[in-house]
């Protein structure tokens, strides 16, 4: 049986400093986004998001196309800066915008998923120590108190925040996004406010508010495998799966930061000291869904020299345009293992999808062959995984349009719709004409009967 259940949802996602452009414009201030894409050498070709899709001034026709597409969903974010451009201070104008967004969702029967928190953190927010400050839990909790009380009442579901490892360790300690720093302390730190604000969060909105609507995070998970069997090799699967998954995993659904990783990070982190008690018992609060980003597994090998004795290894499977392995299969044994270790939750794929050199042809079509069979592996993966009860309630592909991709500019295309960044003119890829099929079919079976 592949068809999907009549209840499964399907959506697409964005993220606001990806597409929205408009930086200036409805009192918004700077995020630390503008301020990293401004430095030259950050991001490719020192492209930023000042512009993007214009998402801001063309939001109405883009929800036209997530209407012809005929999906039941879309997700997408807040701009913090916009709510708050300064400390403390609201910006009703800000509101508005989002307002019109969800009113026109409705409006086209398409129900709205918000993210609070997808990594455009204002610049008067870092400027005070960003995440690393335990304050920023407070900053984002008048933040998301704001956009729970206005609009609430019109939102399907809320997702506190999108992966907060590229939003900690990525960004505090690899340095590869905003705000580039490279410390492990600040990392971890950050992190643990970040999945503090997300247990926050969701308290304030279930027992302090009492709504009723369902609240998640959303986490990127890459399942971790290793060329042989060695014991060197499982430790390095072993290091790599805690610094990327159970890092996150376990403080939410179990309560406590994995024990090895801590005394792996001890020689970088003498003071455990900013986790205080009560943190995890709110960190790991009950949530109605679990949201998760799935691209691609990783393979590493052990590596003596690494401070936590692992390295990306050679793989030899098909890549993306990212060079990140396409594995549906793995795709499946990661929601497997969830199921066992972590939780019976209901599951959202909050974000699927794949970048490749697109060529926009001179009738205006993109026949993006790689793209629609990565989306097609993946859907099928996932109405398999539906299908034997592992309770995957919905899909988001990522992403509605071709966009600012953060450090990698808009060098990457993981739209459906192709954008000409010139003229801001939209185009259906072929892998949107079948998503829309797929969509309408609930089945990724061609014969499929309607
Ligand atoms: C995820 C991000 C999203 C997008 C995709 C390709 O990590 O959540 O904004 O950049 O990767």
């Amino acid at each position: 049986m592949s068809k999907f259940s009549k209840d499964f949802v399907f959506g697409t996602a964005t993220s606001s400093y990806q597409i929205e452009g408009g930086y200036d414009q409805g009192g918004r201030s700077l995020s630390i986004w503008d301020t990293f894409s401004e430095t030259p050498g950050k991001v490719w070709n020192d492209d930023h998001g000042q512009v993007a899709c214009d998402h801001f001034n063309r939001y109405k026709e883009d929800i036209q196309l997530i209407k012809e597409l005929g999906v039941g969903s879309y997700r997408f974010s807040i701009a913090w800066p916009r709510i708050f451009p300064e400390q403390g201070v609201y910006n009703e104008e800000g509101m508005d915008f989002y307002r019109s967004i969800i009113q026109e969702l409705i409006k086209q029967g398409i129900k709205p998923v918000v993210t609070l928190y997808h990594w455009d953190l204002p610049m008067w927010a870092y400027n005070k120590g960003g995440w690393v400050n335990r304050e920023s839990v407070d900053w984002f909790l008048e933040f998301a108190e704001v956009c729970f009380r206005e609009l609430d009442p019109y939102v399907e579901s809320w997702i506190t925040h999108n992966e907060p490892w590229c939003a900690s360790f990525l960004s505090y300690h690899m340095g590869h996004h905003a705000p580039g720093h490279r410390n492990i302390e600040e990392g971890v730190k950050a992190a643990h406010h970040i999945l503090l604000s997300h247990g926050k969060a969701v308290e304030l909105l279930k027992k302090d508010l009492g709504s009723k609507t369902p609240i998640g995070i959303t986490l990127n998970l890459t399942p971790v495998y290793a060329p042989t069997t060695s014991t060197n090799d499982k430790i390095a699967i072993n290091n790599a799966d805690g610094y990327t998954n159970r890092w996150f995993l376990d403080p939410l659904f179990k309560g406590a930061y994995p024990m090895d990783m801590m005394n792996l990070f001890s020689s970088y982190i003498h003071d455990y000291s900013f986790i205080h008690e009560g943190d995890l018992a709110t960190i790991s609060v009950e949530c109605d869904f679990f949201g998760i980003n799935y691209y691609n597994r990783s393979l590493v090998e052990f590596a003596g020299s690494e401070k936590f004795l692992f390295t990306d290894a050679h793989s030899d499977y098909d890549k993306t345009g990212m060079g990140w392995d396409v594995s549906p299969q793995e795709f499946k044994e990661l929601i497997y293992r969830l199921r066992m270790e972590y939780t019976k939750l209901p599951i959202f794929i909050t974000e699927n999808g794949s970048a490749y050199d697109d060529v926009l042809e001179e009738d205006g079509s993109v026949h993006d062959k790689e793209r629609t069979a990565y989306m097609e592996k993946h859907i099928q993966a996932v109405c398999e995984l539906e299908n034997e009860g592992m309770n995957i309630a919905g899909y988001y592909l990522w992403s509605l349009l071709d966009n600012f991709e953060w450090a990698f500019g808009y060098e990457k295309r993981f739209g459906i719709f192709y954008v000409d960044f010139n003229t801001q003119q939209r185009y259906w890829k072929d892998s949107a004409k079948r998503y829309k099929e797929i969509v309408a079919n609930r089945s990724v079976q061609k014969q499929a009967v309607k």
